[in-house]
This record gives C-alpha cells, structure tokens and sequence, in this order.
C-alpha cells in the first residue's frame, strides 16, 4: 500500500494578524516542522519555521515550494481595505499576482490544496445589505474589494477548470487580542479593547451607527479549518463562503464594553474609512456553508466583548 503523504503547509502573510494565529493552530494540529511561515515582516516571536518571501518574487515561491514539498497553500498574503486605497496599483499588484502566482503553483508543482480568504469587502451599494446572500450582486468600490472579487472567480475558474482543490471564505471583521490588524476598516473593533483597557476613551474612525459584520478569531480559525478538512464533495461553493458570527455598530460594541467597564467613553471622528464601511453590507447570509460543511459559530457580541477583555487584561498586567 502507498505510503500516505504528510501535509506539508505554506502560509504566505503569516505575520499578519489571522496569520499569527493561524500558523500557530495549524502548527499543533500538523506539527511544528510541518508548516512553513512566510511574510515580507519578520515574526515577533520565533515560534517555528519562517522565511521572508515576497508574494510578488515569483522564483522564489516556487524555489521554496519545491525545496519543502508544500502540498497545502494557505495563502493570506494582501493590503487590506484602507492601505489598499493609497496605492491602488501596488494594491491590485500584491493581491491579484499574488494569487495567480499561488494558483498556477497548483498545477505544476506538488500543491494540491489552497485556501484563499475573501472578505465582506467584495460587496458594494447594489449589494443586499442585511441578510447578504451568497450569491449576490458585488460592485466592491475599493481596489481591495475588486482583488478579493475577482480572486474568487480565479480560484472558481482554477477549481472548474483544471481541478485544484482551492477553498475560500469571506471573512468578516476580524476581532483578536494576539496580534493586531493591519489597514483595514474594521480595525476599530480591535483598537477600542485597547483604549478602553489603557485609556478609558476611545475616539472612533467610524460613526456610531455603522453596522458591519465581525467574528472573533477563534472562529475565523475554527471555519478556516472545517472548511479546509471538509471532504471536496461537500465543498460545492468554489467562489467563496459567505461566513458569519455577529453584527454590530461602533455605539452597541461601546456599550457591551461598559456592561465591564461603566466609565468608559467613545467619541465619533470618521475619516475616510466610513465611506468605505458604508458600502459594504450589514448582515450575512452564510447559509451554505452551514449547511455544507457545518459551520456554526461560537462568540456572539458579549461573549467576544467577555473574551477581549479578559485576555487583554492578561497581556497588559504580565
Ligand atoms: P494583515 O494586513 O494583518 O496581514 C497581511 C500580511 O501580508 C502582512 O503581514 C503583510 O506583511 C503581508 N504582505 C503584504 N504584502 C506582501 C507581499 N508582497 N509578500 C508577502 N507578504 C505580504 O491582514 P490579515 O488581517 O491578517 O488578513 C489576512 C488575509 O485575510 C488577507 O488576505 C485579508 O484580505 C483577509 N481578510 C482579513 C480580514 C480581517 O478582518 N482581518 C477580513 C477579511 C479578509
Ligand atoms: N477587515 C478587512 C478590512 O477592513 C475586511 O476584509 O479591510
């Protein structure tokens, strides 16, 4: 009998903030020399297996893909929404050759298997704004946006076309307390834990009544995985998962946030980040991956709010 091949996994972006805690869950669950972590900014901490790799040095990735026999790319490596729109063309640069670099891999080396995050941000004004469907109108108006969409089609076209196994999810925002967010529009849900805890204020690049969706990291990672571990005829959307946990405003997250600290403050100053927040939509569907590979989720807004506080509490007084 054929010897079964180990996993041997590739994560580009790894420094970011789901990538610091994705390499680190799929280290425990594939071991430590199992996984390679690559990014253009080095790791705080030294916790395993990490190269610096520039997504757009073409040469190089495939050098390293093949000097390592990575079987599995998970591939996080992007500029998010607000960044992205001070350099568009770099932005579209990094996000979309990026991936095709990832996806032609597939075809021609020992990848068999990519994971591809998508994001809320692939919606735009004509989109459905509460209960978002999965299949959906999308006009994105950020070039991150329109990466993110158009990186779907490619990971469907790769998946019809030639076979690769490419799975994706649109995550929502992001809410961690081990690393922190880098650019994007829904980086208030993560500064005002820290405010909150150093400051007692918190003024918010956002209005009060700007509903998004968000999910805490734990079950950003726990859906990454599920979804990544799901036999391939459960995986019927090759675009990407609609995904949710919880929406909320920057005034109800405020207000979970006094329920532990009642003398905590937010004022409003928005920038230009609420335009782009104001065209994304406020609730998701996330029905078929419900129903396709069993997502459901854990956190909802207080026992996110519980969990933040708790663990930040711990990082500051160590
Ligand atoms: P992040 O900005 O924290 O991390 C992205 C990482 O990519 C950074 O460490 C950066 O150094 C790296 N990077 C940028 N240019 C690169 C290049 N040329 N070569 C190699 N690495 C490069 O972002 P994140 O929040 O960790 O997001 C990870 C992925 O998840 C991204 O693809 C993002 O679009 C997606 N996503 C994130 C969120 C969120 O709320 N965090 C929501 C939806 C989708
Ligand atoms: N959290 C991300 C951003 O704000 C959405 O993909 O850019």
């Amino acid at each position: 009998m054929a010897e079964k091949q180990e996993e041997k996994i590739l994560v580009t972006g790894a420094t970011g903030q789901i990538g610091t805690v994705l390499t680190e869950a799929l280290r425990g669950q594939y071991g430590i020399n199992n996984v390679l972590a690559t990014d253009i900014k080095k790791p705080e901490q030294d916790n395993g297996r990490f190269e610096m790799l520039d997504i757009l040095n073409t040469q190089r990735i495939r050098e390293v893909v093949e000097d390592h026999q990575i079987t599995t790319v998970f591939h996080l490596a992007a500029i998010l929404s607000a960044s992205g729109e001070w350099n568009p063309q770099k932005t579209w640069n990094v996000n979309m050759n990026g991936l095709m670099s990832i996806l032609e891999l597939g075809l021609e080396t020992t990848v068999k298997k990519v994971f591809f995050p998508s994001t809320i941000a692939v919606f735009g004004k004509t989109t459905p704004r509460i209960n978002t469907p999965q299949h959906t109108v999308m006009t994105p108006s950020t070039v991150y946006g329109i990466s993110k969409s158009a990186g779907e089609l490619w990971c469907n076209y790769y998946h019809q076309r030639f076979g690769l196994d490419v799975r994706s999810v649109r995550y929502p925002g992001i809410i961690s307390y081990q690393s922190m967010p880098g650019g994007g529009t829904t980086d208030y849900a993560v500064d005002i834990f820290h405010h909150a805890l150093q400051h007692g204020t918190y003024s918010c690049f956002l209005e009060g009544d700007t509903r998004l969706p968000m999910m805490y990291m734990d079950d950003a990672i726990r859906a990454t995985l599920e979804l990544m571990a799901a036999p391939a005829e459960n995986v019927k959307v090759r675009t990407s998962y609609n995904l949710a946990a919880m929406s909320f405003t920057p005034a109800e997250l405020a207000a979970a946030i006094q329920k532990h600290l009642p003398d905590f403050t937010i004022s409003y100053a928005p920038d230009e980040r609420q335009a782009i927040a104001a065209s994304w939509t406020e609730s998701i569907d996330d029905q078929p991956a419900r129903d396709d590979w069993g997502w459901n989720p854990a956190f909802d807004l207080d026992a996110m709010t519980t969990e933040m506080l708790t663990q930040l509490r711990k990082k500051y007084t160590q």
